[in-house]
């Protein structure tokens, strides 16, 4: 009789090794890891994984880079609470457990060929990030690419190194605004939604990202809906608190979806009439 296989690798806890610890901002560290089984993680742009640290607990953490084929992948955690002040703690060497990749990632297939408008909140350039050199490691695929963020400071200004590489690019648009003037910056100042205006784009072939704190994406997609992107051309990154991430406790459950497993990532024609999601 033939046996039933049951793949189980998805929910297992698998070691990781931190291979490099660098501050990025006053609260923000990235951390480079790899599997100490040698594995490559085959992680997709958007996805997250759940970082477990044994007798303190889990969270999600998006992957902050592109998929590299070298084997290791970025995380950007601000210590925000228990797990994350611990993470903080850890060096170069240290292992950490970790479950996943989880969640939808952002569709690739669909954002082949289109141009994209990419717009990060603070924290949120941490999973555009990995979209962004995705994008740039592939860019005969893609259109033209538009990225635009928003910071409280230049001080919080994350992934300062990419920022200037992506400037250099003559086949990246990228501007950035502080929400309020400082003495050591000479560039935009204001809210995110000041830069989309100006930003020029054929919005029937443009797709938008936007990831940041929940209060921008209300204002942000306003915007995006002025400039004629259609609603389903909109995506956009959610956080939940989460337990299992994987679809199972109902944890990050909002009406019928799991933010875990149907998400993060969503596209507003999907949930705009959804109370709890926006
Ligand atoms: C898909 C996804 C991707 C993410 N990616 C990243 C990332 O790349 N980098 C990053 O730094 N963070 C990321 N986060 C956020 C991160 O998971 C949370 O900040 C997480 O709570 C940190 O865990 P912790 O144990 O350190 O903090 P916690 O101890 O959980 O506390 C964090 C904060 O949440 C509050 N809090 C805790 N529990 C509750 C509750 N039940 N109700 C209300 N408030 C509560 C605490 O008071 C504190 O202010 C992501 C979250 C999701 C869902
Ligand atoms: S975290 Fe358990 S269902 Fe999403």
């Amino acid at each position: 009789m033939e046996r039933l296989v049951i793949d189980n690798s998805y929910y297992m806890v698998r070691k990781a090794r931190i291979l490099r610890v660098e501050q990025l901002g006053e609260t923000e560290k990235l951390f480079e890891l790899t599997l100490s089984s040698g594995q490559s993680l085959d992680h997709e742009p958007g996805q997250f994984i759940m970082v477990s640290l044994l007798g303190i607990g889990e969270s999600p953490i998006s992957i902050a880079s592109a998929p590299n084929g070298k084997g290791s992948f970025d995380l950007c955690v601000r210590a925000a609470g228990k797990v994350t002040t611990y993470l903080h703690t850890l060096g170069e060497g240290a292992e950490i457990s970790i479950r996943g990749p989880y969640g939808n990632g952002f569709p690739l297939r669909v954002l082949r060929g289109n141009d994209l408008l990419i717009i990060a909140g603070g924290l949120g350039i941490a999973p555009l990030r990995s979209l962004i050199n995705y994008v740039i490691d592939n860019r005969r695929d893609f259109g033209k690419m538009h990225i635009l963020l928003g910071c409280k400071s230049p001080q919080d200004m994350l992934f300062k190194n990419d920022i200037a590489t992506w400037t250099q690019r003559s086949d990246v648009h990228f501007a950035c605004t502080i929400d309020r003037a400082a003495p050591d910056w000479a560039g935009n100042v204001g809210v995110i939604t000041t830069l989309i205006p100006g930003v020029d784009i054929e919005p029937e072939r443009t797709v938008a990202a936007v990831v940041g704190p929940p209060v921008m994406y209300h204002f942000v997609i306003k915007e995006l809906l002025a400039k004629h992107i259609p609603e389903n051309r909109i995506m956009m990154s959610f956080e939940r608190h989460m337990k299992c991430g994987v679809g199972k406790c109902g944890r990050c459950q909002f009406q019928h979806l799991y933010c875990c497993k149907d998400g993060p990532v969503f596209f507003y024609d999907g949930i705009k009439n959804l109370s709890e999601a926006l």
